[in-house]
């Protein structure tokens, strides 16, 4: 008996065992349940306050795959292209934007983004609903264990920050511009003036001992330099004058070049140690411009040229002008000391220079404050003018313009 009531109580402690067991491993997996729906429950409010921020967010952002699938996009963005969202997501961005905008502009930048770089462009995009806008763009690598699964693509519209940039950069210009030709021009044109007084005076009475003392050789030099001297006066202040005038002439780009050579000739170093090769077309249509912005465009690139020489054994500067029918070709090449691959980019950055500073006074080679590309290439992009440069280091660079002969002036700041 003893046994068996023993036996039922072992039977009773085993057959229990396991129920607790049982129970005690559902309450262990329904607090992992009720644990992980917290969890997701956390998941998911975060999930809305990001979506929150995308979706309030004036800037466009957008998650591509690596199979170029449109896999996120915010409100911003299905905004900006009037399109709804179910338009982007799942659809690949060929589809979306043509296989031609794809292959030559997006393509790449996705690629590159894939291989983990940022890529970050500036440029001016045509929207359906907000019309001509300027946008900073920037792809972001987007990482999953290590690899780089998507493309996070932020879109800002800075419009009028570039609006703002552009008018303050023209009214820098303008400035520049004035004062340049103010200062100097107005200089210039008040010294020819009052040196041309006592020359008249000069060769009035070198002319008049000449005709008494006939035999007396150093009167007819005095004569002859006086004349010289005349003649570079002249240059001068037809130089000063045209370069005061305002309003846009009918330019004969050989003639200003002309004029503007001679006008260098009035520098000693320029007159003789630059051997000089002019091939100019025997006739090029008239342009219609300002002339200082011709002048001022055109002696920047020549006086890069001069400067590039300085250190040259040759030193020969060659301008030439052609017509082809369309456009008047200006190139200006130099025996110089060419230019760095890696600087190319830059000529037409403002105060880029490889030249010491005006304040820099230990050799007399030459200065710069690295406008004077900046300058041409901004005073002359209104007439439609491009300008290719080629270069070889030690050998020398020549610059390639080209001009529109029928252009009108006009503003293409915003047609970039
Ligand atoms: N013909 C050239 N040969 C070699 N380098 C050149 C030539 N033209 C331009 N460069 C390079 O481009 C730089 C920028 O030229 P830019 O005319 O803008 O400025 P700068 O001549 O240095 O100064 P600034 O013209 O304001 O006096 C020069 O410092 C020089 O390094
Ligand atoms: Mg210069």
């Amino acid at each position: 008996m003893k046994s068996t009531q023993e036996n039922t109580d072992e039977f009773t402690e085993k057959s229990l065992n396991p129920l607790e067991q049982t129970i005690k491993e559902l309450k262990e997996n329904n607090q992992k349940l009720w644990r992980q729906i917290q969890e997701q429950k956390a998941a998911e409010n975060m999930l809305k306050k990001y979506e929150f921020i995308a979706n309030s967010s004036k800037e466009f952002m957008t998650m591509i795959d690596r199979n170029y699938v449109y896999k996120a996009v915010n409100d911003a963005y299905c905004h900006a292209h009037n399109k709804k969202r179910s338009e982007f997501i799942g659809k690949t961005v060929p589809e979306v934007w043509g296989e031609e905008i794809f292959t030559t502009v997006l393509k790449d930048y996705l690629d590159q983004c894939f291989e983990g770089k940022e890529v970050r462009y500036q440029r001016w995009f045509n929207f359906t609903a907000l019309g001509k806008r300027y946008f900073d763009v920037i792809y972001y690598p987007f990482y999953n264990n290590r690899a780089v699964t998507h493309t996070v693509v932020v879109t800002r519209d800075i419009t009028d920050l570039k609006l703002m940039e552009e008018r303050q950069r023209k009214l820098e210009l303008e400035l520049m511009k004035e004062s340049r030709l103010s200062s100097i021009g107005l200089l210039a044109a008040g010294i020819a003036h009052n040196i041309r007084t006592p020359l008249t005076i000069i060769m009035g009475e070198a002319s008049m001992i000449r005709k008494y003392r006939p035999e007396d050789e150093t009167k007819k030099l005095i004569i002859k330099q006086a004349e010289k001297i005349d003649k570079i006066l002249d240059t001068m202040m037809i130089k000063c004058r045209k370069g005061q005038e305002s309003d846009a002439t009918d330019l004969d780009l050989n003639e200003l070049l002309t004029t503007e050579l001679n006008f260098l000739e009035t520098d000693h170093y320029f007159k003789h140690e630059i051997q000089k090769d002019y091939h100019f077309a025997e006739s090029l249509p008239l342009i219609k411009g300002v002339y200082s912005d011709f002048s001022q465009g055109l002696v920047n690139i020549i006086q890069n040229a001069i400067d590039a020489m300085y250190k040259s054994d040759k030193k020969m500067l060659k301008v030439k002008t052609y017509f082809d029918n369309e456009k008047i070709g200006i190139d200006i090449s130099d025996t110089g000391c060419g230019i760095r691959k890696e600087n190319l980019l830059k000529l037409f950055s403002p105060f880029f220079t490889t030249k010491l500073y005006y304040t820099d006074k230990k050799t007399d080679s030459p200065r710069g404050t690295g406008l004077g590309l900046f300058s041409s290439y901004q005073i002359l992009k209104p007439y439609g003018v491009t300008i290719d440069v080629d270069s070889e280091i030690n050998k020398g660079t020549t610059f390639r313009l080209k001009i529109p002969a029928n252009k009108n002036l006009q503003d293409e700041s915003s047609e970039e």
